[in-house]
């Protein structure tokens, strides 16, 4: 999730360029760079490090031309270095390529182009464009951008340039957003609208297929097939504190709907085109080192700790491996039996947790294999593993983490049915029905959100509360606990999670007229238990929201006060479902009672310190 900003016109392009980075460094931070057209030709400065790195730079060498485009780094593919920075040329430095997205198969056109005698020198997706672009150009920087995104897969929002025709501006999109601002005399293109709203708040919204050509007077819009056509004007109204939230009022709540999103990216690029197995080339493994796995222990904090209880479920029920659970404060100082054929999965959304880190050196001075799964590439966590999975949410903002928590459950079921085809746990069949389900994910996330007001309601009657349950059994108890914390850290709301069947055991003391309990009851062979278990609570008083599967209101209804149902999908994909209620009704809780909802009290976003 990078930000790009392009600028045609008469004005120097390299403030406009570097002010429009500046609104966009929320959405990427470790490196950034500019190409400007100047006395030169086309001329590029870039470097790792946030935008004020880059800044300068250009204070010692400025770029001084009036079209140029820049980006805000967030890697996906490849460190954060200065070679991996964007923009990226080709050998012969003629053109010029910004880029949000990932390329699935730059690996296939990478191989190509080196068999025609392109030369790369960064580990990116990106660099590929610009040389495939070159590859593809014969006199029309708009044909060749065209044949270029047709032989690519994946996800991209462009902007290209070339010495070449320096009075055009070529932007296109394939499933990563792209603006295009129109000015007077001048336009500009964006990764999203707060790059160019200072100078425009008169833009064209492109969609997926769709490309345009900047010049400095006009703008032509067209679909990758070269069929030209004509879009309405959207007037932006926000300001530019809304524009960053992309008109969400937190950054949570953007985040929490940009789940949809970061599932399919994080599953781009991993699942075979004939969608039956999962390609992990990330893992190092050889099949002789999978199958001498003999344990796995899943080290975490917090949110992403929740996400290892799923992930342990998930790793035993398909691969068949033992898997322990550890909080990472906890892991060292419990003198855990790890072994070379032991195999320590890390989770964290930063990389760079000081007990996670912590946890992961600890393994590797005990001889263990490390992975990490983490939604940051370079990040601390990320570069001292053996293996990294990285879950390509796109940097998170709000404190209180939603869509890296799901794409880290993504990342694990990835890993699981990778793990179920080498040990041949599980057969192709039985893999390809879990990732057709898996793909469904999205817009079954896309469906709960929809209902965003039922949830509201829930949360502003919760909201009245001090006191609260969430129960569940098996990963509907991990979720339980993912929803107890998310509720507890942002509307500072006690709450606990139980394991439904362990209420009897002591807590049922604490079960009251009018106490609110929150049950999942969403996994099928734990049916008929959970359910006696609400009956329970039901009895002593309590008021029961049931998150259950569609399908199930009728059996659920008489025995719950309110339900909220979620779309069906496989028993152990659930988690990815459940969760987004519960995000919602911690949101709209916090929200009712006026809690600073993205920096909740006491809390930091990166904890590093043990
Ligand atoms: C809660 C939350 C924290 C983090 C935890 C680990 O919403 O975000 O519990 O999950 O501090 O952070 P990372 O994943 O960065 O290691």
């Amino acid at each position: 999730m990078c930000g790009i900003v392009g600028y045609i016109g008469k004005r120097d392009s390299q403030g406009i360029l570097i002010d429009g980075l500046r609104k966009l460094e929320y959405r990427g931070y470790d490196s950034a760079g500019i190409a400007v057209f100047t006395g030169n030709g086309l001329e590029v400065r870039k470097s790792k490090g946030r935008l004020a790195v880059l800044e300068e730079k250009l204070g010692g060498e400025p770029l001084r031309g009036s079209v140029g485009i820049g980006h805000t780094r967030w890697a996906t593919h490849g460190k954060p270095s200065d070679e991996n920075s964007h923009p990226h040329t080709d050998n012969s430095h003629k053109f010029s390529v910004v880029h949000n997205g990932i390329i699935e198969n730059y690996l296939d056109l990478k191989d190509e182009l080196v068999a025609k005698g392109h030369k790369f020198v960064s580990e990116t997706d990106t660099e590929v464009i610009s040389h495939l672009v070159a590859d593809e150009y014969d006199g029309d920087i708009v044909k060749a951008v065209q044949r270029a995104a047709k032989r690519m897969r994946g996800a991209f929002a462009l902007g290209v340039l070339t010495e070449y025709e320096p009075d055009r501006l070529v932007a296109v999109r394939l499933a990563s957003p792209l603006v295009i601002g129109i000015g007077n005399g001048e336009n500009f293109i964006g990764s999203d609208i707060p790059a160019i709203l200072e100078h425009t708040r008169d833009v064209y919204i492109l969609n997926d297929g769709e490309m345009a050509v900047l010049k400095m007077n006009s703008v032509e819009l067209m679909t990758i097939e070269g069929e030209i056509i004509s879009k309405e004007i959207f007037h932006v109204d926000w300001d530019l504190v809304t524009a960053e939230k992309a008109g969400f009022d937190h950054f949570m709540l953007k985040e929490i709907y940009e789940q949809p999103k970061a599932y399919r990216d994080t599953m781009m690029g991993r699942i075979s085109e004939d969608g039956r197995r999962v390609a992990l080339k990330e893992i190092g493994m050889t099949l002789e080192e999978i199958r001498g796995i003999r344990k796995v222990q899943i080290v975490a904090c917090g949110t992403a700790f929740h996400a290892g209880l799923v992930g342990k479920t998930v790793i035993e029920d398909l691969a068949r491996i033992p898997v322990e659970t550890d909080v990472a404060s906890e892991y060292r100082y419990r003198s855990p039996i790890i072994t070379p054929d032991t195999l320590v999965i890390v989770v964290s959304q930063s990389g760079e947790t000081a007990d996670t880190l912590a946890a992961l050196r600890e393994a590797k001075r005990n001889g263990a294999r490390v992975m990490a799964i983490t939604n940051v590439v370079g990040s601390s966590v990320a570069r001292e593993a053996d293996d990294v999975i990285i879950t390509q949410a796109g940097p998170e903002i709000a404190v209180a983490s939603t869509k890296a928590y799901t794409s880290q459950l993504i990342a694990f079921y990835l890993l699981g049915l990778y793990l179920a085809e080498k040990l041949e746990t599980r057969d192709e069949k039985w893999i390809a029905n879990v990732l057709t389900s898996m793909n469904q994910l999205p817009e079954q996330v896309e469906s709960i959100l929809d209902q965003a007001n039922v949830l509201k309601q829930v949360a502003e009657s919760i909201s009245k509360h001090s006191n609260l349950f969430f129960i569940g059994r098996g990963v509907d108890f991990a979720v339980a606990q993912e929803g107890s914390l998310k509720l507890k850290e942002i509307s500072y709301i006690h709450s606990e999670a139980y394991a439904a069947g362990e209420l009897k055991h002591g807590t049922l003391a604490l079960i009251e007229d009018g106490i609110p309990v929150i049950a999942l009851i969403t996994q099928e062979q734990l049916y008929e238990k959970t359910l006696s278990n609400i009956k329970e609570v039901k009895a002593r008083g309590a008021h029961v929201l049931a998150v259950i599967n569609a399908g199930h209101e009728g059996e659920v209804s008489k025995s719950v006060d309110e339900m909220f149902a979620i779309p069906r999908t496989l028993p152990l994909l659930a988690p990815a479902l459940s969760v987004v209620p519960l995000q919602l009704i911690a949101y709209y809780a916090s929200l009712a009672l006026g809690h600073d909802v993205d920096k909740p009290r006491n809390l930091a976003k990166s904890v590093t310190v043990e």
